[in-house]
């Protein structure tokens, strides 16, 4: 097995269009080497970053926020172990952040969730008057604010 993928291999193991690698390499999240042919050629362990450049959009950072992280791994040389593990502390309270956003996104699906409709029963109890407008803009008991007790 080479160590070098072009990146129609590239895309075909990392599930992620040649479109999408060029620009994450334009954003200088992934990069290659150029063969003789002018090519690019990618050292495998890039398909690493990429799966986590993919995780981390999904749980929505953005790709400026994945650059800055991706930018704590060492230049130069495949990551170690312990490069991950030093990037993981964010990233831990990011994913942590996430699921509690996940669970309130949820929850919220029956739940007044404080958007000032006043449409379900429940909102008489959660968000008497629209209360929640008070706290700012949009629905405040899906954005981490508390209904009142
Ligand atoms: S669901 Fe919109 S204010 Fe209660």
């Amino acid at each position: 097995m080479s160590f070098l993928m072009t990146i129609g291999e590239v895309s075909r193991r990392s599930g992620v269009a040649s479109s999408a690698l060029r620009y994450y390499e334009e954003r200088s999240l992934i990069t290659s080497e150029r063969a003789g042919s002018g090519h690019r050629r990618f050292p495998r362990s890039v398909l690493r970053r990429i799966a986590f450049i993919v995780f981390a959009q999904r749980i929505g950072l953005t790709l400026e926020e994945i650059g800055a992280e991706l930018a704590k791994l060492p230049p130069g040389r495949v990551p170690s172990r312990r490069d991950w593990a030093r990037l993981s502390s964010n990233w831990t309270a990011r994913v942590d952040e996430r699921i509690a956003e996940l669970e309130r996104l949820r929850a919220g699906l029956t739940e007044c969730i404080g958007c000032g409709c006043l449409s379900l029963d429940r909102c008489q109890l959660s968000n008497p008057n629209d209360r929640a407008a008070g706290l700012g803009p949009g629905p405040r008991y899906w954005i981490g604010d508390r209904p009142p007790a």
